[in-house]
Order: structure tokens, then C-alpha cells, then sequence
């Protein structure tokens, strides 16, 4: 067991091995730093207990067959996780863990895969996280802004320059959230899931290739279940925003964060609205049933 007391080096997992992050070196040659060539994923931890840990791994997993990338089968990333909290001394404490899997090192800049296939780069890290619970509590800014992503925003890869963009504009216009519109159409947030409340119904665009399919999403979705809110998977179209009861997006980091301004305009009565706070309330029940 190793105990930080908060001067030591932060230790990351890279490709097997458990170091300081400063001796986790990766090469110019990697395809993520020279393509983008990979996914992530982010899950959060509550007091060492990973929440939702099981559909991380199945988008993962998922993610790395959409890309043909082959990792090893122990891969394991649960025990690495727990590792990782342990080596950081953040088993007691309020973190995130990231974890990066790019195609490899190639050894030549080409643009079709190598043959035969590299073996990936893995890297996984545990950070301390301070929960945004004031930000719940009295909701965010968010703008619109148009979707230049590609097609197939449904992989959680790590190219990420439309999302950064986006996020930047938001920070610029002093929110903290940008929608992704295309066609229209009220996607997604640049790194948070959707949803509208109207007349009592919460309603989320379905999943298609233009969102994420958020593990938050479909935990909220389950709990309007369990609570009697009904719910609707349907295009949300941008004026729909500007006419809803209550506006809510959803992340691992942010969980249910209340939007109660949307390109200035107040959204309703400007405050978090009554169904995005009994959201709230039973995701942090949730929270306490980890297993
Ligand atoms: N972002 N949509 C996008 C574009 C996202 O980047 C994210 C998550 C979500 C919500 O997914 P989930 O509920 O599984 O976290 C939706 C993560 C947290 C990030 O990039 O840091």
C-alpha cells in the first residue's frame, strides 16, 4: 500500500505499468497525438466506489471496436482504477478517473492502420475532483452554438477540437455550456447530454450517431422511471429550449446541472425548475447505493 500525503508525484498507469506521471512518457509517433487516433472515457468516483464503472467499460468497449482497436484481454480497468486510488491516496475522497486508449505507435505518419496491428497505448489516471454542488444549486449559463463535429459524435474519441471550441465560446460569453445545434436541432452539449422538461414530460433527443449516448443520460432516464416523470426520447428542436419549464444537462463530472440562461435569455423563471431538482435529489440517493 502506498500513502501520498499530497507532495509526492501523482502515479498514472501507462501501458502496464504504475509510475510518477512525470516518467509517463508517450511517443511523437503516437497515433492519438498525430491523428486523434483513439477514445477516453471518464468515470467518476465517490469515495472509491465507481459509479456506473460496467456501462463506462461496454461504451469503451464499443468504442474500441468502432475504431478496430485490440487490446489486451486482462485489461482490467476496475483494478486499475482501485490501484490508482489507492497509489494517490484518493480512496477516501471525491475523484475522476481517466482512461486513454490510442491505436498505437506507427512507425511511419500513415494514415490507413499499420499491418500488423500496433499495441495501444493505454494510459489511465485517477485526479482529485471538487463536486460542482453549488453550480447544482443554482444553475448555469449555457449558449447555442452550431454543431461543426462529424458525423459520428456517438464514439467518445478523443478528437475534441469542435467540443474545445465550443467550450471556449461558452467561457468567453461568460456561461459554462455550449449546445451543439445542427439542422435546427438541439444536440448535445460540448461535453453533457441534453434534456428539456415541458409540461411535465423530461424529454432528451433519442440516441443516434449526431450525441453521445451518456451513461448520466440513461441513469436520469431510469430514475424519471422510478420516480413516476415521464419521459420522452424525441428531437428537441432549438426553439423548444427557449419555451421549456426546465432545461438540465448531464455528465459524469456534473451529474444533473440545472441551465437557467440560455444565450442570455432566462430560461422560465430563471431558477432550477422542480423536476430537475427531484432529479438531482435521487442521483445523489443513487449515488449512496454503489455497490
Ligand atoms: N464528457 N456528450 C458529450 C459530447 C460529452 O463529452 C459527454 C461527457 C457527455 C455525457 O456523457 P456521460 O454522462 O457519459 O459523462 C455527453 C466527459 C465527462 C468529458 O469529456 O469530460
Amino acid at each position: 500500500m502506498v500513502y501520498k500525503t499530497g507532495s509526492e508525484p501523482m502515479i498514472v498507469y501507462l501501458n502496464g505499468e504504475f509510475l510518477p506521471k512525470a516518467k509517463a512518457v508517450i511517443s511523437v509517433d503516437d497515433r492519438g497525438f498525430l491523428f486523434g487516433d483513439g477514445i477516453y472515457e471518464v468515470v467518476r468516483s465517490y469515495h472509491g466506489r465507481l459509479f456506473e464503472l460496467d456501462t463506462h467499460v461496454r461504451r469503451m468497449q464499443n468504442g474500441l471496436q468502432s475504431l478496430r482497436i485490440t487490446i489486451p484481454d486482462d485489461f482490467n480497468l476496475a483494478d486499475i482504477a482501485h490501484e490508482l486510488l489507492e497509489q494517490n491516496n484518493l480512496q477516501n475522497a471525491e475523484a475522476t478517473i481517466y482512461c486513454q486508449i490510442t491505436r498505437g505507435i506507427a512507425p511511419s505518419r500513415t494514415h490507413a492502420f499499420p499491418v500488423p496491428p500496433l499495441a495501444p497505448t493505454i494510459y489511465v489516471a485517477a485526479s482529485p475532483f471538487t463536486p460542482l454542488t453549488e453550480k447544482r444549486k443554482t444553475g448555469v449559463a449555457a449558449i447555442t452554438t452550431p454543431d461543426q463535429r462529424w458525423s459520428r459524435c456517438d464514439l467518445k474519441t478523443i478528437g475534441l477540437l469542435a467540443n474545445c471550441l465550443a467550450k471556449q465560446q461558452a467561457f468567453e460569453s461568460g456561461a459554462v455550456e455550449a449546445i451543439f445545434v445542427r439542422d435546427g436541432v438541439a444536440l448535445e452539449g460540448s461535453s453533457s447530454n441534453l434534456f428539456v422538461v415541458k409540461e411535465g414530460i423530461v424529454i432528451t433527443n433519442p440516441k443516434t450517431n449526431y450525441i453521445l449516448p451518456g451513461i448520466t443520460r440513461q441513469v436520469v432516464l431510469d430514475l424519471c422511471r422510478g420516480l413516476g416523470i415521464a419521459t420522452k426520447e424525441d428531437t428537441v428542436f432549438l426553439e423548444l429550449l427557449f419555451t421549456a419549464d426546465e432545461v438540465f444537462v448531464t455528465h459524469t463530472t456534473g451529474e444533473v446541472m440545472p441551465v437557467t440562461k440560455l444565450d442570455a435569455r432566462e430560461i422560465s423563471s430563471g431558477a432550477p425548475g422542480p423536476i430537475t431538482g427531484k432529479l438531482q435529489a435521487a442521483f445523489t440517493e443513487n449515488v449512496k447505493n454503489i455497490s
